[in-house]
């Protein structure tokens, strides 16, 4: 029994040394200690023997457990670290690669343009100032000359919340606040969303437009051609042609829309000026009296003009964007070109 031990201890050993991954180590074992190990079969088997011979071999027995269970923990760990050896020598990490560049964040080319067109009103002394999107009947039409009765007014056009708020559908309520708050003399832009109901190809129920406005003495038309000729010289180039066409707001009078030569065929005629050669790109006037009466200005010693566009028109036009739905899209190709 002494030798059938010694050479299950010999062969364990030998076959412990033999084995080059810890996965055959595992297997050799469990031939030699597992459940059904060759160790084990003689311990099983112990019942069989004497009174006397029982402990002695019992003993015996468990040594040779104990140093087996050391040998093949020491090759294991061995063979671990014979594979960490390897796996470092092969796997080689090359440190001059280039590293993975974090993608940039681009402006909306809504905030673009809205900022660019700030830029250039800043430049011309405006101050900034902002509305609610959700807007009372009185600063979005009452105030502005546009009574209940009026066309602009229709179901078709405006967003109701309730019978008196409305989603604003311009951003000319914004005059109405600012005048209510500020005496003249005043020159403030007003940025912001605005919401129609409309939707097709070249109209969006949400969409963005800046409103402009300037109250002092003796303000005349010709400070307002001025100014908005300058806007456009800075926006769209120097000696961008401009034409001022009669129109009709019930907020200002006179009023005016206001043309540029067309950015794509210069005034020849194209599908996108719709063969005209020119483009409208603002609705302006002077302000009515009755705008000045709702806000407790003096119509007789003050004047003022206003303006307003559509943010992303103007940002079509000098982006070289010919589709709407792109603005609105975020298709992050589109977005990455701003
Ligand atoms: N509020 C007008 C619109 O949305 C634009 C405008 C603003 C016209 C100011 C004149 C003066 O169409």
């Amino acid at each position: 029994m002494k030798q059938k031990l010694a050479g299950i201890e010999q062969a364990a050993a030998a076959a412990a040394k033999n084995v080059s991954s810890e996965a055959d180590l595992q297997q050799e074992r469990s031939r030699f200690l597992g459940r059904k190990g060759e160790l084990t079969a003689i311990m099983k088997g112990m019942g069989q023997l004497t009174a006397e011979e029982r402990p002695v071999v019992g003993a015996l027995a468990n040594e040779v457990k104990v140093r087996l269970e050391a040998l093949f923990s020491d090759r294991q760990e061995e063979l671990r670290l014979e594979g960490l050896e390897r796996q470092l020598l092969t796997e080689q990490l090359d440190v001059t690669l280039p590293g993975r560049r974090f993608r940039k964040g681009y402006k909306h080319p809504i905030v673009k343009i809205t900022e660019e067109v700030t830029e250039i009103f800043s430049a011309l002394g405006f101050g900034v100032a902002e509305g609610p999107e959700v807007e009372k009947d009185f600063y979005n039409f009452e105030a502005l000359n546009i009574p209940k009765d009026h066309p602009a007014r229709d179901m078709q056009d405006t967003f109701y919340i309730s019978d008196e708020i409305v989603l604003r559908t311009h951003t000319s309520p914004v005059q109405i606040r600012t005048m209510l708050e500020q005496a003249p003399p005043v020159r403030v832009i007003a940025p912001g969303t605005v919401y129609r109901r409309d939707s097709d190809l070249t109209h969006s129920p949400m969409f963005h437009q800046i409103e402009g406005f300037l109250v002092d003495h003796k303000v005349t038309f010709g400070d307002l051609k001025g100014i908005l000729t300058t806007f456009i010289d800075e926006c769209f180039g120097k000696g961008t042609e401009v034409r001022f066409r009669p129109s009709f707001f019930p907020f200002t009078e006179p009023s005016a829309e206001v043309d540029i030569a067309c950015v794509i065929c210069g005034g020849s005629g194209c599908r996108v000026c719709k063969q005209s050669g020119w483009l409208e790109i603002l609705g302006s006037g002077m302000i009515d009296p009755e705008v000045f009466k709702a806000v407790g200005y003096d119509p007789d010693v003050y004047s003022g003009f206003a303006f307003g566009m559509g943010l992303e028109r103007i940002a079509m036009l000098k982006y070289g964007v010919n589709d709407l739905r792109l603005f609105f899209e975020n298709d992050l190709r589109f977005l990455r070109q701003f």
